[in-house]
């Protein structure tokens, strides 16, 4: 039975108004990563940091899913065989599109996670400086995402997955960050074949066997449809 293992990147959301970080005018052309995406940043300067995620929290609440998080929803029911849903985004797109699990490897803007103790919780809409953690109540609350240095969330169930592997598709990501830029190697490796559906080809996008280039809510539905026709499972 087939497995399909997917990494989706900001350009999945970008059709959903939510910005991407490295296009023209995108998130890191405004911000500094230093100072919004690193443990330091947040050391230095909690309420910039806070305030960067309560501004992409308001927007991706605002956000509505478009035609490809619904088509990789409908992927995931229709297929025979298992579709893994592996993200580095963190607004709840895929959720509100229909997918599930989704495997948040950037963690997600909808957590808190306590600096002290590893609690999580359900973040409200706007995170404060020293908010206390309902289970130590040290003022250490912070966004559950997962920032530069530190160590993506789910690593060894995604690995786990990517060896099993049959089809791997990277959607809407630029390669640039590892350890997700690295899944193309870790599935080819095993014999998996490899599709990119991307606006313009990707850091790595040579390496993929086959490349859809185009808008996602375009390019997804159309090899959705292809993938589905081809097992009869529509
Ligand atoms: P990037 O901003 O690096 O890349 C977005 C990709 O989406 C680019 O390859 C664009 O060509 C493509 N794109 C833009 N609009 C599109 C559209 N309408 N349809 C399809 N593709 C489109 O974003 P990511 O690769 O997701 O991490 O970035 C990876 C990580 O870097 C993020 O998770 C974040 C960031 O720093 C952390 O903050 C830890």
């Amino acid at each position: 039975m087939e497995k399909i293992v997917i990494l989706t990147g900001a350009g999945i959301s970008a059709e959903s108004g939510l910005g991407t970080f490295r296009d023209e005018g995108g998130l890191w052309a405004q911000h500094r990563i230093e100072d919004v995406a690193t443990p330091e940043g947040f050391a230095r300067n909690p309420a910039l940091v806070h305030g960067f995620y309560n501004a992409r929290r308001g927007q991706a609440a605002k956000a509505q899913p478009n035609a490809a998080h619904q088509a990789l929803a409908r992927l995931q029911k229709n297929w025979p065989g298992e579709v893994i849903l592996v993200t580095q985004n963190v607004d709840g797109l895929h959720e509100a599109g229909g997918a599930e699990p989704v495997i948040h490897m950037h963690g997600t803007l909808a957590g808190a996670l306590c600096g002290a103790c590893g609690h999580r919780w359900a973040s409200p809409p706007e995170m404060e400086v020293g908010e206390p953690c309902p289970a130590c109540q040290q003022p250490t609350a912070r966004p559950d995402v997962v920032w530069f240095g530190e160590m993506p969330y789910f690593m060894d169930e995604i690995y786990d997955h990517l060896i099993e592997a049959t089809l791997f598709a990277s959607i809407g990501t630029s390669g640039q960050v590892y350890p997700a830029a690295g899944f193309v190697q870790e599935a080819r490796a095993v014999g998996a074949k490899t599709v990119e559906l991307n606006l313009e080809p990707s850091a790595g996008g040579s390496i993929f066997d086959e490349v859809h280039l185009g808008p996602a809510s375009e390019v997804v539905p159309r090899w959705v449809d292809t993938l589905l026709a081809g097992n009869g499972a529509r």
